[in-house]
């Protein structure tokens, strides 16, 4: 399989997962376990929640321990939800304010998730250990695979 029939598995599995699934913390801790078995370079693959403005908190995740929070104005997620757009970093350590959840962590690809109202609710965040290991195409399946999830966000205002 090429990269790209990962992702379309991947989006044929999360898809059928979080159909009709009115809680984001299931969506995303199986979008997230799907991702990091089918993304091969994945070495930490999981979701960053905004919980406040302009902060980030950790939700679920696979792989190593990551950072709890995350200002808007700090790391690749935090440039990533304040701009409302994806990043792809082919060299962390070149990244201004990259933050270093793993040592071994050498290129990251962060995709902005939002409601189904266009608000942000989060961030899907990949690392890997491997360096430009994320491109476009990562880019645009990865904001494909995010969008099944937008639903899924929206009663969480709701009781
Ligand atoms: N590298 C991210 C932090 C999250 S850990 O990688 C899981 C960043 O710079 O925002």
């Amino acid at each position: 399989m090429n990269k790209i029939d990962h992702y379309r598995e991947a989006e044929t599995r999360i898809g059928a997962l979080v159909r009709g699934l009115e809680d984001p913390v299931a969506a995303m801790a199986s979008a997230a376990s799907v991702l990091h078995e089918l993304v091969p370079a994945a070495s930490w693959t999981g979701f960053y929640r905004v919980v406040a403005p302009r902060m980030l908190r950790v939700g679920p995740y696979q792989g190593p321990v990551g950072c709890l929070e995350i200002p808007f104005d700090q790391g690749v997620c935090g440039a990533a939800a304040r701009l409302e757009q994806s990043q792809v970093v082919e060299d962390v350590h070149s990244f201004e304010g990259h933050i270093a959840c793993d040592a071994l962590a050498r290129s990251e690809v962060v995709v902005p998730v939002f409601d189904s109202q266009h608000t942000l609710v989060a961030v899907l965040d990949i690392d890997s250990h491997e360096p430009a290991a994320f491109d476009d195409t990562d880019r645009k399946e990865l904001e494909r695979i995010v969008e099944l999830l937008s639903p899924c966000f929206d009663r969480q205002s709701q009781p």
